[in-house]
């Protein structure tokens, strides 16, 4: 067991996670994930603590697994929904976090459509000098954290399932297709996976993809490695050229603006994955989906639950497991 202490209280970005957090993360997910594999999948570390999940946005697996995370660690949750909360009589963000606040949540999972929020609340935490910690479930455009954690420790836990640390990646070839522009998920995948040493190939239109998005990311100065790493392209095909592992994104309709695409049977046709595209890739190639999915849109239906390469449903699993290590890192402030 690692006996790194953990120093941050709010996790709102993976942009500066450092090696080490990584490492900690992905090595204490895979002993909750021993947790959960047992009969009686329960720990008491969060005994006492109250873990509140502000959705201000709609959603499945993300809710559904901090709040079994959160209890698989006893703690008590608190779940909230815009649509039938106070919101709907006038009242704000701040006020909802803040009235959370004062029934002594010590931790509140925090999801908005737009970016920011979760950094907004966690700023007014620290300006009230309360212990309070945010964890951003997926903040607009902006990201999603513990989803690129997930990802990465269900990618690393294949490589090594007793084992699994970010230096797996080192040297593979990662290609993200699809609605990269609108995706939180790509921003915060695109931050670990460069972190890890990969390969990391964005594919898109170019209405999905800006020519620019690298720099606007703040990775494109030469002097950092970083930049050596991330590769744009307005095909599929350079971008899964022996790919050891394809990330398909959903088209985000909720957060387009404008008519970004002829059709989606267009769509499908150029960079909807299958198992004819995946033939490209290297033949151990695994297909990953955040999730929801679009069937036939972005990736084939048969393809999406076809064992021999998708990872969606040991994704949704993993999640958990991953969520559990987060929780528990800023509820308890230590790796055991
Ligand atoms: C993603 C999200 O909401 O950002 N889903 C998720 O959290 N599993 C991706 C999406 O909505 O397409």
């Amino acid at each position: 067991m690692p006996t790194t202490t953990w120093n941050r209280h709010h996790i709102l970005t993976l942009a500066d996670f450092t090696t080490a957090e990584y490492n900690a993360v992905l090595q204490t997910a895979a002993s909750f994930q021993e947790v959960l594999s047992r009969r009686t999948k329960k720990v008491p570390t969060l005994q006492g603590q109250v873990v509140a999940n502000l959705f201000f946005e709609p959603s499945t697996r993300t809710r559904s697994s901090f709040e079994i995370a959160a209890k698989r660690l006893s703690a008590d949750t608190l779940n909230f929904a815009a649509a039938t909360s106070s919101m709907t009589k006038g009242e704000t963000i701040l006020d909802t976090a803040k009235t959370y606040l004062a029934m002594g949540t010590d931790i509140m999972v925090i999801r908005h459509k737009d970016a920011g929020v979760p950094q907004a609340i966690a700023q007014e935490m620290d300006r009230l000098g309360v212990k309070v910690s945010v964890l951003n479930a997926g903040d607009g455009q902006h990201e999603h954290p513990s989803q690129g954690l997930l990802d990465l420790f269900t990618i690393c836990s294949l490589i090594d399932p007793a084992q699994p640390r970010i230096e797996l990646l080192q040297g593979k070839k990662i290609a993200i297709v699809g609605d990269i522009l609108h995706s939180r998920v790509a921003r915060s995948n695109i931050w670990s996976l460069i972190a890890s040493g990969a390969e990391v190939h964005l594919a898109a239109p170019p209405t999905l993809l800006p020519k620019f998005f690298a720099e606007y990311l703040g990775v494109t100065d030469p002097k950092n490695l970083k930049s050596q790493r991330l590769f744009t392209h307005w095909q599929l095909e350079p971008a899964l050229e022996n790919a050891d592992f394809v990330m398909t994104l959903r088209l985000q309709k909720e957060r387009m603006t404008a008519h970004l695409l002829p059709s989606l049977r267009e769509y499908h046709q150029l960079f909807g994955i299958t198992r004819a595209k995946l033939k490209l890739c290297s033949p151990k190639v695994k297909v990953l989906h955040p999730g929801p999915v679009n069937r036939g849109v972005e990736i084939s239906s048969d393809l999406m639950d076809d064992p021999e390469f998708s990872l969606i449903q040991s994704q949704v699993t993993s999640g958990v497991a991953v969520r559990m290590a987060l929780l528990y890192f800023i509820g308890s402030g230590r790796v055991n």
